[in-house]
């Protein structure tokens, strides 16, 4: 595992675990839509590795998109103002719309996209997220229709989440440990 100095990771997911829960996860999906087409909203860039094995496993008529945000700061702790950074290529309008993120931490972020997208009139608006950290949430009715596993209060890298952008190519979910300062 090539750790950056001083920091140290523990498998916290194992990569079989990820996508066994994933398949179960598209699965149910599947069901929810039945007969119906979806539109999948990854939040980049952390989701972009939960999507693409995600939307493999969806039996269903699915289109992609992607939007971009950043919460100002680039450290391990989220400052609670959200920028958009990339839009929708498309209109939602009338879509069966599953915002795809990578963890619910404060729940701003998404709180945040929620809003935007609702205005945009889609037939339906669902949330996908791989990890919840829900003893750290900020805005409480903020919660994952699909949602791979809840963790502990624990800052974790891998499978398409970074710490400084590091570690995203993870296949494991590790908890990073940071060097004392
Ligand atoms: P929220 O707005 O606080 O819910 O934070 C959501 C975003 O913060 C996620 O999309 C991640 O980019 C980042 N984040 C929150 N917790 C972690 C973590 O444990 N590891 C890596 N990124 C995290
Ligand atoms: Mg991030």
């Amino acid at each position: 595992m090539p750790e950056h100095s001083g920091e140290h990771l523990k498998v916290l997911i194992r990569s079989s675990a990820i996508q066994k829960r994933i398949r179960q996860v598209a699965r149910q999906i599947s069901r929810d839509f039945k007969g119906e087409r979806v539109h999948l909203i990854g939040v980049l860039k952390g989701a972009c590795i939960f999507l693409s094995d995600l939307i493999r496993y969806v039996d269903l008529e699915v289109s992609l998109d992607f939007m971009a945000v950043s919460s100002y700061g680039k450290g391990s702790k989220s400052s609670g103002e959200v920028r958009l950074n990339k839009d929708l290529d498309t209109s939602i309008e009338g879509m069966n719309v599953i915002l795809v993120e990578d963890i619910l931490d404060t729940g701003l972020t998404i709180s945040y996209l929620c809003r935007v997208l609702q205005q945009r009139k889609p037939k339906a608006l669902r949330i996908a997220a791989l990890l919840d950290k829900p003893s750290r949430r900020i805005i409480k009715e903020v919660k994952a229709d699909y949602l791979g596993f809840s963790i502990p209060n624990e800052f974790v890298v891998g499978y398409g989440l970074d710490y400084a952008e590091r570690y995203r190519n993870l296949r494991d979910v590790c908890i990073l440990t940071l060097p004392p300062s």
